[in-house]
C-alpha cells in the first residue's frame, strides 16, 4: 500500500492506494480519527458488490455502520437525493463529529460530499471511490456539487475528505464503457501534467494499473495543492471539458462524459494549432493514444448546437468562453481570448453530420 498526501493551507490528508486494501479501511479510519457513527452512502450495484467487506472492516474496527444507499444514475444527483439523504443521517443519528463515508463512483462521491458538506453545516467525510474516474479525479480535490435541471453540478462546495481510500482491485468488476471514461481523464492529466505519464501509457497502455492511477493522481494533488479553490490554475484540470460538455448536452448524454472530454481534449489541441500555441507532435499523440483506447476523437452532431451550448456550461470569465489549450505534452495555457472563428474552426475539426461533409484533419 502506498501513501500520498494532500496539503492544503487548511487541512492534510492521506490518499491510501493499493491493491486489496478495501478490507484495512477499519484500521485506516481509526488513524484518520474520525467519529465512531459512520453513514455508509452507496447505490445498490457497488453495494452489492463491496458494502459487506468495507463495513466487516470498519465493525471490526469498532466503527458503527449505517448503510444508506442512493438510486444509481448521474439522474440521481439532485438536491432531492441530498435532502433524502439528511433525513437519513438523523435518522442514523449522525451528528457534527460523526462521519460519512462515499463508497461508489463520481456520482455517489459527489451527492455524498455535498450532503457532509451541508448537514450541519458540514461533518468529516471519506471517499472509498470505485470507478477510474473517481479514482484519479473526483475522489480526490474537494469538489462535490449535485446537479440542477439546467446545469451539471451547479450547486456544489468544495469541502476535503478526512482520506480517501482507493482499492484497485475494484476496478476488475468496472463495466468497459466506465473503464474508458477514467481513461479518459487518465490521458487528460498526461497532457496537462505529466508528459512521463503520457509516453508510459504510450508505451505500455494502462498497465500497471496502480502506477498509473498513482502517476495520475499525482498531476490532480499537485495541481489542487497550488489552488485549492480554482481561483486560478486549477482551472487546466478542465482540459476538454468546454467542448467536452456541450457535445454531451448536445447529444442528450448519449455521448458519455469520458467520450465528451476525449473529443474536447482534441477540439482544445486544434485551436491552440490554429493560434501557433502548439508543438506539431501533439495531436498525432493525443490522436493515436486515444485511439487506442477506444475513445472518440469526433461526433456526430451539429457544430452550431455545440457552439451554442458552451455557453451553458459554468466554465466561463465574464461571459466568455474559457478553453485550456496544450501548448507540449505535459502543459497547457488558460485562455479566455480564443477568436470565435478559431473555436468554431476546431468544431468542424471534431464533428461529422454526415460522411460526405466529414473535414479532414
Ligand atoms: P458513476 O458514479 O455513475 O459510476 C458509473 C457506473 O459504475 C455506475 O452505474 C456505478 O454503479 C458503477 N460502478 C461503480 N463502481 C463500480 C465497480 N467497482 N464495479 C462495477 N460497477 C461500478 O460515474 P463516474 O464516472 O464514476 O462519475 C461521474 C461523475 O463524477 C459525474 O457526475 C461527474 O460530474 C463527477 N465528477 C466529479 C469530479 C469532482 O472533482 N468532484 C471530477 C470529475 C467527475
Ligand atoms: N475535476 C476538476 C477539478 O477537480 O478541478
Amino acid at each position: 500500500m502506498e501513501t500520498l498526501e494532500v496539503r492544503l493551507p487548511d487541512c492534510t490528508y492521506n490518499i491510501w492506494l493499493g491493491e486489496g486494501i478495501l478490507s484495512l479501511a477499519g484500521d485506516l479510519l481509526l488513524k484518520a480519527g474520525l467519529g465512531r457513527t459512520l453513514a455508509l452512502v452507496t447505490n445498490p450495484a457497488v453495494a452489492a458488490l463491496y458494502a459487506a467487506p468495507l463495513e466487516a472492516s470498519l465493525q471490526a474496527a469498532g466503527f458503527a455502520v449505517r448503510r444508506v444507499t442512493i438510486a444509481d444514475g448521474e439522474q440521481y444527483k439532485t438536491l432531492a437525493t441530498v435532502d433524502d439523504l439528511y433525513s437519513r443521517f438523523l435518522a442514523a443519528g449522525l451528528e457534527r463529529g460523526s462521519a460519512v463515508v462515499a463508497l461508489g463512483g463520481g456520482v455517489v462521491g459527489d451527492t455524498a460530499g455535498f450532503a457532509a458538506a451541508t448537514y450541519m453545516r458540514g461533518i468529516p467525510f471519506v471517499q472509498v471511490p470505485t470507478t477510474l474516474l473517481a479514482q484519479v479525479d473526483s475522489s480526490v480535490g474537494g469538489k462535490v456539487a449535485v446537479d440542477h435541471a439546467r446545469a451539471k453540478n451547479l450547486v456544489g462546495a468544495f469541502h476535503q475528505p478526512r482520506a480517501v481510500i482507493i482499492d484497485t482491485a475494484v476496478l476488475r468488476t468496472l463495466l468497459p464503457q466506465h473503464l474508458r471514461c477514467g481513461l479518459a481523464e487518465i490521458v487528460k492529466h498526461g497532457v496537462l501534467g505529466s508528459p512521463a505519464l503520457f509516453e508510459h501509457l504510450e508505451r505500455h497502455g494502462a498497465e500497471p494499473m496502480d502506477r498509473v492511477v498513482r502517476e495520475a493522481l499525482a498531476v490532480k494533488i499537485r495541481v489542487v495543492q497550488q489552488d485549492p479553490e480554482e481561483r486560478g490554475v486549477r482551472a487546466i484540470l478542465n482540459l476538454g471539458h468546454t467542448t467536452g460538455h456541450a457535445v454531451e448536452a448536445v447529444t442528450s448524454y448519449r455521448v458519455p462524459h469520458g467520450d465528451g472530454v476525449a473529443i474536447g481534449m482534441v477540439a482544445a489541441t486544434h485551436m491552440a494549432l490554429a493560434l501557433g500555441l502548439c508543438a506539431p507532435d501533439v495531436l498525432p499523440r493525443l490522436l493515436a493514444l486515444l485511439g487506442r483506447f477506444g475513445l472518440p476523437t469526433s461526433v456526430e452532431a451539429d457544430p452550431n448546437a455545440i457552439y451554442e451550448a458552451m455557453f451553458a456550461d459554468k466554465k466561463k470569465k465574464e461571459g466568455r468562453l474559457r478553453f485550456i489549450l496544450p501548448q507540449a505534452i505535459g502543459s497547457v495555457i488558460i485562455s479566455d481570448q480564443v477568436p470565435e472563428e478559431v473555436v468554431r474552426l476546431a468544431l468542424a475539426r471534431i464533428t461529422t453530420q454526415d460522411i460526405s461533409k466529414e473535414v479532414p484533419i
